[in-house]
Order: structure tokens, then sequence, then C-alpha cells
């Protein structure tokens, strides 16, 4: 029994955050796309391992909620708070256990989908071991594991932090209160480096700037837990296999060695032609230091390109939303992530285009190739290939950038608001609380103070007219904000 991680996140939890590669939705897309057959999503089973108070599960029962959601956590604490959160947004088909996930039997059954993020580096050798057993044990035949972790290279530079910060927590005290030394310990320490243009100093200086954007619970658990165990991708593939399970990608599929074009594809063919080894050269070229890596059983057999008629089983859900351009220059889109792309090619162009004309409405491929190949009939295509490969492989060149989700299973949203709009009872207790919730994407939506005001009023009994009332604010305004948060698949239908 690992009682070193009972107690210290029994002291000091994390905080509740849900992870988007770990939805079946995504896991099942990036599965087909590697030449698997993902157990159907709507209504399948979920191991979660280290589900801390098991918010990843309670933001999947929004958009499954006929699936079987099932978390294990070592802390009490953790699971009895993610127990009354489950009760009080109804997630009956949540259900959280404490126990240690080494020492877990048959009697919970087999499932499709075992998800154990952040848990793999956190834990020591002979748990680490014993998770691949249960993996093995507990995975249906054609299931499918993720398990995230701490990865080299990356992690020698980020070690350099992780000294750094041990030598001034060690003064002792609770976890917060040496989070906090050791941070201002930190913040005085980089301007006392002896050599303050070394790469040292630089190095430190970088890796400073970012901890401030991280919460406290995350600096603790990330960087002061006895338990940290970065691993390069080889000894991982290693463990995997020993248990009889096979690495066949990552769950953000664009980071997946087979997924690279380009020169860094010509550079990862150099090397060697086994897809193991390009993995791990993978790793080396980008300096990796976190892993969301794909396991099915050892006797399936994946495939290194997608198979004809997978990408066409997958749909595009993702916000685009053009911005006003000038009349000579190319139109702008913000992406999902904030981020804004501007492109002169014709083919990302088209399909920008026909995702913002459809948002808040998502996509099957088969259709969009359709309406993209319509928008480009004038556009030369290169000699012998035909356009809706063209096209195809375009929607997956975008997937890779990160530029769209595709998604193997569709959640049911309102996107129009109707009379008495209704909000999860999961994201309106976010709501109520001020923090952040997830979308029946499984994404976070950032709200100001007013949406969430609004958000966590949004239980289906009042109409819009009723809530304005309520906020005192106009029907006109209440009714906007309605709308964007149903445009946010925010509302459940
Ligand atoms: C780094 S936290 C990650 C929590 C959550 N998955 C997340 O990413 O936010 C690791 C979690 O694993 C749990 N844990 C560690 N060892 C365990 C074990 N042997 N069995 C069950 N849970 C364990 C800890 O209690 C903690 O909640």
């Amino acid at each position: 029994m690992n009682t070193i991680a009972e107690s210290t996140y029994d002291e000091l939890p994390y905080e509740d955050f849900a992870f988007f590669h770990t939805h079946p939705g995504n896991l099942a897309a990036v599965a087909t796309l590697c030449g698997l057959r993902p157990p159907a999503v709507a209504a399948c089973s979920v191991l979660e391992l280290g589900c801390g108070a098991g918010f990843n599960l309670l933001a999947m029962s929004q958009s499954l909620p006929d699936a079987r959601l099932v978390g294990v956590d070592l802390s009490r604490r953790q699971i009895e708070a993610g127990r009354e959160m489950a009760a009080r947004a109804g997630a009956a088909n949540v259900e959280l256990l404490v126990g240690d996930v080494a020492a877990l039997d048959g009697a919970l059954g087999q499932f499709d989908y075992i998800v154990a993020h952040g848990l793999l580096s956190w834990v020591p050798a002979d748990v680490r071991e014993a998770i691949f057993r249960t993996c093995r044990r507990l995975l249906r035949p054609d299931g499918i594991a993720y398990l995230s972790y701490n990865a080299y290279p990356g992690w020698h530079l980020r070690g350099v932090l992780l000294e750094a910060l041990q030598f001034h927590a060690a003064a002792g005290g609770p976890p917060l209160e040496r989070v906090r030394h050791a941070r201002a310990a930190l913040e005085r320490m980089a301007g006392e480096i002896a050599e303050q243009d070394s790469d040292y100093a630089r190095v430190l200086r970088r890796e400073i700037d970012s901890l401030r954007e991280d919460g406290d619970a995350y600096v603790f658990h990330e960087f002061l837990e006895s338990d940290n165990h970065p691993l390069r991708f080889s000894e991982f593939a290693a463990l995997a296999a020993a248990s009889g399970l096979r690495y066949f990608g990552e769950a953000r599929y664009g980071m997946s060695a087979a997924a690279q074009r380009g020169a860094m594809r010509r550079a990862l063919d150099a090397v060697s032609p086994d897809p193991l080894r390009q993995e791990q050269y993978h790793d080396l070229l980008r300096n990796r230091y976190f892993r969301q890596s794909l396991l099915c059983q050892e006797d399936r057999q994946p495939a290194t390109h997608p198979p004809t008629g997978a990408l066409d089983s997958l749909a595009v859900a993702s916000k685009v939303e053009r911005l006003a351009a000038s009349a000579d220059a190319p139109p702008e889109y913000r992406l999902h992530d904030g981020s804004i792309m501007r492109t002169d090619n014709p083919l990302f162009a088209a399909i920008l285009e026909r995702l913002a004309r459809r948002w808040p409405r998502a996509a099957g491929v088969p259709d969009l190739v359709g309406e993209v190949d319509a928008d480009m009939a004038g556009v030369a295509m290169p000699p012998g290939a035909a356009r809706s490969d063209v096209i195809r492989e375009g929607i997956l060149v975008g997937y890779i950038m990160g530029w769209w989700h595709l998604h193997a299973h569709l959640p049911a949203a309102q996107l129009q608001p109707g009379e008495r709009p209704r909000a999860s009872a999961l994201a309106r207790i976010c709501a109520a609380r001020g923090a952040t919730p997830t979308n029946l994407l499984h994404l976070p939506v950032d709200l100001d103070p007013a949406q969430r005001a609004l958000l966590a009023r949004l239980d289906g009994t009042m109409t819009i007219g009723q809530v304005a009332q309520a906020l005192n604010i106009s029907p006109a305004s209440a009714a906007e904000a309605v709308r964007q948060l149903a445009e946010s698949y925010l509302l459940v239908a």
C-alpha cells in the first residue's frame, strides 16, 4: 500500500480538472485512426486509476450518461469529496472507490477504456509495474488504455527546477507552506545565480516563469512528492510489452511519430524503420517532457497509417470563428484554443470557412469533405490525386496540427436554447462556486462572473425571461448570454 500518496493527497488535494484527451470519444477517434476497432463510446465502461476526487469522470458523465464510469484512488478524503459531488450532480453512473490500484482484482469486471492520468510517474516502481498488469487484466480485448507520465529527455531540464524547489522546500511544515516558501526562495535565487548569462540561469529563469502559472497543489505533487519518476519512452514500451500490452499511439494524435509529416517524417524514417525507435527519437528531437500514451492488448494489430474509411467514421466538432478582415487580406479565423489563423492555402481556407459557418454544429467528415469539394471545384489538384482524398488529408493534417478536434462520439447538447434552458447539474455547481465548468465536449469553458451567475440558474425550470428577472438583467442580454452558453456546448438536450 502506497501510504505516502495517501497522506499527501489527503492533505493537499488536486484541483478539479477534466482532461480532454482522456475522454473515450477522443481515445476511440485516435484508436480508429491507428487501425483499431475500439469499443462503441456511448454505453462504454471506463475505469480511471488514481482518479483523485473523480472530477474527470463526473465531467464525462455529462456527455456519457449511459456509460459505466468507475474511479479508484487511495486518498479517502478525495474519494469522499468526489462522492459528495457525484450525489449533488446526480451522476448516478459514476462510482468512486477507495483502493490501491496495485491490488485491484477482477471483482470490478473488465473495462472498454482504462485511464490513468498523472499516476505512473508518481508511484514507486512496484506500483508502476502493477498498473500495467492491472491494465492487462481489466482491459477488454478491444479496449484502450491511456497512461500519462513525465518523460525524458525533457525532464532532465525540468529536473533543474525540481532540485532547486526541493532544496528550499526541505525546511518542513505542511505541504502548502513548503510550496509557498519554496516559490518565494526560488524567485530570490534566480537573481543570485553566479553567472546570470549562463545556460543554467536561462533554463532556471524560463522554468521559474512557467511555474508562476501553476497552482500550489500542482507544484507540490509535480515537484515535491518523494515519487516522481520520469520514464524514457523505450522503458514505457518495454514495461507495456512485458505485461502483454502494445503501444500504438499518443492521445494527442499529432504528437505520435506516425503522424509526423515533412522534415520530421524524413528525420524519423532516416533513423530507423522501427516505429518504437522512431517514437524514442521523436522525443529526443522535441525534448519531450510529458507523454499521454495509448495501449491495446498485445494481440491487436495497429496500423501506422489511418486505414481507408477510418477518417469517415469521425466528426469535427471544434469552434472556428471568422474574424472581420479587410477586403484585400485573407480572412482570419479564431480557433478553439483562442489562437488566430490566417492562411493562403485554399484547402485549409475552405475547411476553416466551412467549420466557421457550421459552428456550433459538428461536421461528420464525409459531409465536410462534400462541402469543401464543392467549394474547391475550380482549384487544381496535384496530378493523379482525387480531390476528396486531398481534402481528407487536409482534415487530418489540421487535426495533427491541433487546429481542430476529431470525435468518435457526439454528445446530446442543446445547441439552440429551448424555452427553459438546462445546464448539467455539475456545470451549475461549478458556475455557482466561481469555478470553470467543463462542457459536453469535455473542454473547460472560461466564463465571466455574469455568465457564471446565469449558468448557475439554468436548471430547466425557468424561462429565459424569469432568469433575467431573477438576475435583474434585460431579457435581451440574458437571451444573448444563453445563446452563447448553448453554442459553448454547456446546455443539455
Ligand atoms: C498526481 S495525482 C493525479 C490525480 C488525477 N488523476 C489528476 O491528474 O488530476 C495522483 C493520484 O494517484 C493517487 N494514487 C497514488 N498511488 C495510488 C495507488 N497505489 N492506488 C490508488 N491511487 C493512488 C493519489 O492519491 C492521487 O490522487
